[in-house]
């Protein structure tokens, strides 16, 4: 069975509100984009790991050297079609399954990743690190109307493990059909196929606002330490 990745580089990190993407943010000595790309540089199972870059991103030319398997491709407009992306530039040779990872996120385990691997390889199903919901969740607008019981709710994280095929049909009828898809279980959910639940690490944050460097700095220092 074979693997590529798909690391999904081409936002513009507006929430981040600094002055170049995030994914170029400097912590603990490198980009977190060399960061995420160093572990997935890890996982000898991939043949491949596409990142999508944006097409006028004059910074990813200058990130270091970090494996022969890592190959360039354009990003979209949604972070759906910097995957869809992805996925067309492994269409030539496709592997059997991707494993689409945010760039965002370069706290993910290893571990993590090889266990997302093997449950879903073995299951023959497709399949995500998410991680049960911890706090008490609140539905409302300017005043809490209901507790929701969180005892089936899970966070979604990256990656996300599924077959080639069903990945890219998954994505281009969603897509096609204007469905909103903020990740890839998304698109599979409606294309009405499983997806695995996988308990991963809670730390494994994806890098979004200020407030997430220091903590993002924090594990990557003891991460490497
Ligand atoms: N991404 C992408 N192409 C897009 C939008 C997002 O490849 N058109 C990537 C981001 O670079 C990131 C991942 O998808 O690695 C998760 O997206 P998110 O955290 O939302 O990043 P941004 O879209 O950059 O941030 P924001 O939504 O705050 O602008
Ligand atoms: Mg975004």
């Amino acid at each position: 069975q074979t693997i590529a990745a798909i690391v999904p580089a081409a936002g513009v990190g507006s929430r981040m509100q600094h002055s170049m993407p995030k994914q170029y943010i400097i912590l603990a000595g490198k980009t977190i984009l060399e960061h995420t790309l160093a572990k997935l540089a890890q996982l000898t199972q991939l043949s491949k790991i596409v990142v999508a870059v944006s097409d006028n991103d004059p910074f990813y030319q200058n990130i270091g050297f970090i494996d022969v398997k890592i190959i360039r491709t354009v990003g979209g407009k949604e972070r759906a079609d910097s995957v869809l992306n992805g996925l067309l530039a492994l269409s030539d040779n496709p592997p059997d399954w991707v494993l689409v990872h945010d760039a965002a996120r370069p706290l993910v385990a290893i571990d993590d990743i090889e266990n997302l691997i093997a449950q879903c390889t073995h299951a023959n199903e497709g399949g995500i690190l998410a991680s049960k919901v911890k706090d008490t969740i609140k539905r409302g607008n300017t005043h809490s109307e209901q507790t929701v019981p969180r005892d089936d709710l899970w966070q979604a994280l990256t990656p996300q493990l599924f077959k080639y095929h069903e990945l890219k049909a998954a994505l281009e009828g969603a897509l096609q059909q204007g469905v909103t898809i903020t990740d890839e279980a998304s698109a599979i959910e409606w294309a009405n196929k499983p997806v695995k639940l996988i308990a991963g690490r809670s730390d494994n944050i994806k890098i979004t606002t200020p407030e997430d460097l220091d903590l993002a700095h924090f594990l990557l220092q003891k991460q490497h330490s």
